[in-house]
């Protein structure tokens, strides 16, 4: 295969009780059906409340599923459960290894690797990072092994947390930890990647779209495919819109586009919550 065309798809959070978000899902199935890529990624935050709420995987999962694309997910906070960090107030809903397990249990897996078009692709759980449990452990092992299995291959990593705002050196403010990897973790994975030819970072969890370059590596911040979050409750980084990132790749390249599907609404988060 020459060229590898994969659509990446991000914080859908679908429920039953949000018919507006499964709209927007219907307007990218309707995009994806027409563009068929050879895969969909969807990069966490698939379903509304995981934690609490088995039935919201589920019923995403059954969206997902209707793809007429083969499709790979990773976990996101509002699936499993989020990071503790040494900066800030503790996540009110840690990830543990029993809700990482449910999240497999619906999706198969919380992270992969394969290669198409020569390049090497990995997908992280970026949740279970400093969570202290076994399953944390096991993905680090696995991870030096697939990047080092790489063969020289250029290497495209997919997670749900950004790894930093701008540089690796950023302070970790209480009022952003939570946003990004957390630190020890956020600096032993920078410097593990820097060993190999990693040549995109792609994630999600922020809801809104953004393209930067730091040291030869592209990070691209996929927006929400379901909703923005107003001003008032986060700062403005990149673009507050909904939509999703199609790539192409090809042996030593690749391109990036951010679209948006025909009809996928900007909702705020507000329309949500105000019931
Ligand atoms: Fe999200
Ligand atoms: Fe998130």
């Amino acid at each position: 295969m020459t060229e590898f065309r994969l659509t990446q798809v991000s914080d859908t959070h679908l429920s039953r009780n949000f018919p507006k978000l499964t709209e927007n899902f219907h307007r990218i199935s309707t995009h994806i059906n027409a563009d068929r890529p050879d895969l969909v990624i969807n990069t966490g935050d698939v379903s509304w409340d995981g934690p609490t709420s088995r039935a919201d995987m589920e019923f995403a999962k059954g969206l997902h599923a209707a793809l007429p694309v083969e499709r790979r997910y990773l976990p996101g906070n509002h699936d499993i459960g989020d990071n503790p960090t040494a900066v800030g107030v503790a996540p009110s809903c840690p990830a543990t290894e029993e809700l990482r397990d449910a999240f497999v249990s619906v999706f198969g897996e919380d992270r992969w690797q394969f290669e198409a078009a020569g390049w090497r692709f990995i997908g992280l759980n970026s949740l279970i990072m400093n969570a202290g449990i076994p399953s944390e452990t096991e993905q680090d092992d696995w991870l030096k092994s697939q990047l080092a299995g790489g063969g020289g291959k250029p290497i495209a990593l997919f997670l749900h947390k950004p790894l930093f705002l701008n540089t690796p050196e950023d302070p970790e403010e209480a009022a952003t930890a939570i946003r990004f990897v957390p630190q020890p973790n956020r600096a032993q994975l920078v410097a593990l990647l820097g060993a190999y030819d990693v040549r995109l970072i792609a994630s999600g969890h922020v809801h809104q779209r953004r393209d930067f370059t730091y040291r030869h590596i592209r990070h691209i911040w996929a927006p929400s495919a379901g909703f923005v979050i107003p001003d008032r409750m986060q700062e403005v980084i990149g673009i507050k819109e909904t939509g999703l990132v199609e790539y192409r790749f090809r042996p030593d390249s690749f391109e990036v586009r951010h679209v948006r599907a025909a009809g996928q609404a900007n909702i705020s988060l507000d329309e949500l919550i105000r019931r």
